[in-house]
């Protein structure tokens, strides 16, 4: 585990020392180069880049989908069981070294049947890790099966179809649905009647809006989809309406700042509006959705910003805490946590 130092080594600890809850984060994001390169070699794929390096240096995105195309390619490598466990348990034993005690993690479980995996395949690693991590690393866990908006809401059924049966075997994992890749053409109501369906068998929901996609998708997603937390949502500080509501219903945003700047919905970190929609009274929350493509775990998201916006010491901890308050945990491990943080 490779972990470049800060500018500010106190200012790094401090971060890592904050109990934090990480609530946007695709696992299949989380698969570095090298692991990929290795677990092509056990799996006996080619890969079309000579080397990690010349692998890592191809990570130039200028739009969502520009990102998209490597990383379904990169979880091409993923077949086996003990790969998706050794993805999921890389991710935990890094996160734990940032000071996460519990992850909301995303998976999306087409990009794996289409290519035959099966479901049993993607649940039986990831949770092996998750199980572990929470006896040996004290890390907590839950997981959300994220429908690719790019696909049909079919597809989408089918695909929930096919892991209800194991809802019961994971039942201490598996808590809820999400709503991931190519947003711009894929508006929310396109998955209404799948997120109702969802929502009848008790699963808690999120969704991916406001990204790229105009803060009109925050919207629908909360109206449409009825889910409790938007992933994203930076786009919604264009509609003043939408941001009052945000705001006076503390709806979560899980906002990851070196993605926003790594796919250009920002050009720099100083434009990144975090701190404006924390001024606002907006429940904003930091996160690395797919750290291994954008440069940074979630500690260095909190110090990217910490550097670029000015954060003080206080909104680094009532961020840590936003994350608390906006996770699924129950109200019991949510005061656990919170009672940790500085005053
Ligand atoms: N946006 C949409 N889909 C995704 C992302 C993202 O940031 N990461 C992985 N799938
Ligand atoms: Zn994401």
């Amino acid at each position: 585990m490779t972990i470049l130092p800060h500018p500010d080594p106190a200012l790094a600890v401090f971060v890592r020392s904050l109990p934090k809850a990480e609530l946007h984060l695709h696992i299949e994001g989380t698969l570095e180069p090298e692991l990929i390169f290795e677990l092509a070699r056990r799996n006996g794929i080619e890969l079309p880049y000579p080397s990690v390096d010349a692998l890592r240096a191809a990570y130039q995105f200028d739009s969502l989908q520009s990102f998209l195309d490597l990383y379904y390619a990169g979880a091409g490598v993923l077949i086996q069981e003990s790969d998706f466990y050794d993805m999921t348990m890389a991710y935990l034993r890094r996160a734990r070294h940032d000071g996460v005690v519990h992850a909301e993690i995303m998976f999306d479980p087409q990009t794996h049947t289409a290519r035959g995996v099966s479901m049993e395949t993607v649940f039986a690693g990831i949770a092996r890790a998750l199980r572990e991590a929470r006896a040996e690393l004290g890390i907590s866990g839950y997981l959300l099966l994220s429908f690719l908006r790019h696909l049909s809401e079919a597809d989408a059924f089918s695909t929930l179809e096919q892991a209800l049966p194991l809802r019961e075997q994971y039942a201490d994992l598996w808590i809820g649905i999400g709503l991931d890749s190519s947003e711009k053409g894929n508006p929310p109501e396109k998955f209404t009647r799948v997120f109702a369906h969802c929502r009848g068998l008790g699963f808690r929901l999120v969704a991916h809006a406001g990204e790229e996609g105009p803060a009109a998708y925050v919207r629908d997603a909360l109206d449409l989809l009825q889910v409790e937390r938007i992933d994203h949502g930076v786009r919604s500080e264009e509609d003043p309406e939408l941001m009052r509501r945000l705001a006076t219903d503390q709806i979560p945003l899980t906002v990851c700042p070196l993605s926003n700047l790594k796919l250009c919905v920002f050009p720099t970190m100083q434009a990144h509006n975090l701190v404006r929609l924390l001024r606002q009274g907006l429940l904003v929350t930091i996160n690395s959705d797919d750290p291994a493509y954008f440069g940074g775990y979630v500690a260095d998201n909190y110090l990217a910003c910490a550097s670029a916006l000015g954060l003080s010491t206080a909104d680094l901890i009532t961020l840590a805490g936003n994350s608390i308050r906006a996770s699924f945990l129950p109200p019991d491990q949510k005061a656990h946590w919170l009672a940790r943080l500085p005053m």
